[in-house]
């Protein structure tokens, strides 16, 4: 019988926070519903002391999340735990999260505290948070540079004060997995109380070694892994989700250890936050990337024909990946559409599904043959280009290789309608120097085309990173017309900011 481990998500708190990550509540909602569909078991919203919009969007995740626990982060401070305990009012299962660091460097320089003084701060904060909520987890940071033994007294006073979970985060991505594994190892064994408490692994990434140091934290008996979707996070970012997980449905034979979220969900999950934060996934990329399944060499094809398991280790049946392509167009009704969305595993309202066929049928007049991706991407979508302060109505472009590029807009801003010119080094830069002139100074710090599907008349996807004194913020945007895609996920990214 395969032992059972939890997998705790921060795609939306340590993934959030990240640059070019960040999600307004009705984005995070979206993110929170798919992780509930996916089984994580712990979904960390956000850290509710940070800002007004972080707690009140875990406060709305709080609300619809019945299957999973909602964890909101706090330092060892009674308001963060104040905040934290507002937020997570209506919670089916709270978790209060409490961290403080316990390596000499952090205590030193940036806590200017003590020893003594953590261990103390490490039991009232726990004991505090534990008289509004039963679940409380207790992360030790850059405990993977600290001095074992005095981060096990630390972990004894925040088991001592009620602490359900310890936490064995890898800050700064430093660990190698067999010191991971020694770790944990020296945790259960020094460490009073340590072996009646759940031992969370939470790796970052800046080696390459995430993934690695959580499989090698749960073999040597960690029983929660810390994760991201597509692991986005802190500079290299945190564990990837599907790695983890996959890591461990796939070598299964070896680990025996299982954990309960549904494989099958996994590629559209990671799909939708890669579009909601405006970036793609490079092809090579494990579990999700383009290329992940993909066998190009002859010698491969060929084997992979004789029997996939010649080359494949997992299926891309197993992540969801749809097998079945139905390739529909403008003729196509609203049943065939139906059955297409529904084998992609979306599941929508009827007002949702009425709008998506709306989409779908303007698409097919320009497109063809509609495929699935198309379609995924045309629901992703969905209402982003009828939301918004700014909104495109239409654009004119004028371009040549002998002329500068000229692009005129006319957008609705608010309640008004604005037109708008400008010229530029080439259509694309000339149209988003025009909505600059109506929307403010943002600075284009990234931006890239890809098409969704094969062919010349192939639905682009443009995807933008602009920044401002405030911040960095991503737009996507998706059109037949190249142009159109990219002025679209401009004002996307600019409707972010506002
Ligand atoms: O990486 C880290 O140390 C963290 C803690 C706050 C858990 O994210
Ligand atoms: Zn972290």
């Amino acid at each position: 019988m395969p032992r059972t481990v939890k997998i705790f998500d921060t795609t939306l708190r340590d993934g959030e926070q990240s640059p070019g990550c960040s999600m307004n509540t009705g984005e995070k909602l979206e993110i929170a519903r798919a992780l509930e569909r996916l089984r994580v078991d712990v979904i960390e919203a956000g850290f509710a002391a940070s800002s007004p919009g972080d707690k009140e969007a875990i406060g709305e995740i709080a609300k619809i999340i019945k299957d999973c626990s909602v964890a909101s982060l706090c330092r060892c401070r009674e308001g963060d735990i104040d905040a934290a305990r507002d937020a997570l009012a209506n919670a089916a299962q709270p978790c209060i999260h409490v961290f403080l660091a316990t390596s000499d460097l952090h205590m030193e320089k940036k806590l200017r505290m003590t020893r003594e003084q953590v261990i103390e701060n490490t039991g009232s904060a726990v004991r505090y948070a534990k008289k509004f909520c039963s679940d409380v987890q207790f992360s030790a940071e850059d405990a993977s540079r600290s001095d074992p033994d005095f981060l096990c007294r630390v972990f004894e006073a925040a088991i001592r004060a009620g602490a359900a979970t310890i936490n064995i985060p890898d800050t700064v991505g430093y660990a190698l997995p067999e010191e991971t594994a020694a770790l944990v190892r020296y945790v259960l064994e020094h460490c009073e109380g340590a072996r009646g408490v759940a031992i969370a692994v939470h790796p970052h990434n800046d080696l390459g070694m995430a993934t690695a140091n959580v499989l090698a934290g749960i073999a040597a008996g960690a029983s929660q892994a810390e994760v991201t979707l597509c692991g986005i996070g802190e500079r290299a970012g945190n564990a990837a989700l599907e790695e983890v997980v996959m890591g461990l449905s796939t070598r299964r034979n070896l680990l025996d250890i299982d954990c309960r979220v549904e494989t099958k969900q996994i590629y559209r999950s990671a799909r939708l936050l890669l579009s909601t934060i405006g970036a793609s996934a490079s092809p090579n990329k494990p579990v999700i990337g383009q290329n992940a399944f993909a066998h190009e060499a002859g010698i491969h094809q060929h084997g992979v024909m004789a029997d996939r398991a010649t080359y494949e280790i997992m299926s891309p049946e197993s992540i969801g990946i749809p097998q079945k392509e139905m390739v529909l167009g403008k003729h196509s009704g609203r049943h065939a559409f139906d059955e297409t969305v529904q084998s992609l595993g979306f599941s929508l309202s009827e007002e949702e599904l009425k709008a998506a066929f709306k989409a779908f049928k303007a698409l097919a007049d320009k497109k063809k043959n509609v495929t699935n991706n198309d379609i995924e991407a045309l629901i992703k979508d969905g209402g982003r280009e009828t939301e918004g302060y700014y909104r495109l109505e239409s654009f004119v472009i004028n371009s040549g290789n002998t002329i500068d590029g000229t692009a005129i807009l006319k957008l609705t801003v608010g309640d008004g309608q604005k037109q708008t010119v400008a010229f530029g080094d080439g259509p694309v830069d000339a149209s988003f120097k025009a909505i600059n002139m109506l929307a403010g100074d943002f600075a284009l710090t990234s931006y890239s085309l890809n098409a969704i599907t094969d062919g010349g008349d192939a639905l682009g996807e443009a995807l933008v990173r602009i920044e401002n004194e405030k911040g960095q913020y991503t737009g996507r945007g998706l059109s037949t017309d190249i142009i159109e895609a990219s002025i679209k996920a401009y004002l996307n990214a600019v409707n972010k900011s506002l």
